[in-house]
């Protein structure tokens, strides 16, 4: 009596059920990655995507910075050494603990943050 096969077809479709599911709000589960990710960086301490906090909403600066092909690199920096003078009187401290390519991966999402819509 051979019994060669086995047969893994309950984990093989947990899988393809997995990655439909991901496929179709791979979008909506980028953004909300990326929420996460800038609440365990501590970025929504002091800021809100629409609002301005103790530092400016991310849309708005998302706007500022729309054309300038720089901007991802400089503000990496300015996020990691800290910043102030740009937006008004409050300062940002330095973010050395956020590892820089999660600062890279944040900078540059929401630098792709469209404006809010217009309500009304
Ligand atoms: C302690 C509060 C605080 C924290 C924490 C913080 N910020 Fe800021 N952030 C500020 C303030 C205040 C400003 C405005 C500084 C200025 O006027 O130059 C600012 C400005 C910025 C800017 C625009 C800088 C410029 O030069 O225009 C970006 C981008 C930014 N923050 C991203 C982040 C990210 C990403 C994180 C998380 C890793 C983060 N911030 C964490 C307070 C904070």
């Amino acid at each position: 009596m051979n019994r060669h096969s086995r047969r893994g077809a309950g984990l093989l479709s947990a899988l393809l059920l997995a990655g439909a599911a991901l496929a179709e709000t791979s979008h909506e589960a980028d953004d909300e990655a990326m929420i996460d990710l800038a609440w365990d960086s501590g970025c929504f301490n002091c800021h809100d995507l629409d609002n301005t906090l103790r530092g400016p909403a991310w849309r708005d600066v998302a706007e500022r910075y729309r054309d300038d092909d720089e901007a991802l690199a400089h503000l990496v920096v300015t996020v990691r050494d800290g910043g102030s003078g740009n937006w008004g009187e409050e300062r940002m401290t330095p973010n050395r603990r956020v590892a820089e390519e999660d600062i890279e991966r944040l900078v540059s999402w929401l630098l792709s943050l469209p404006p809010a819509e217009e309500s009304g």
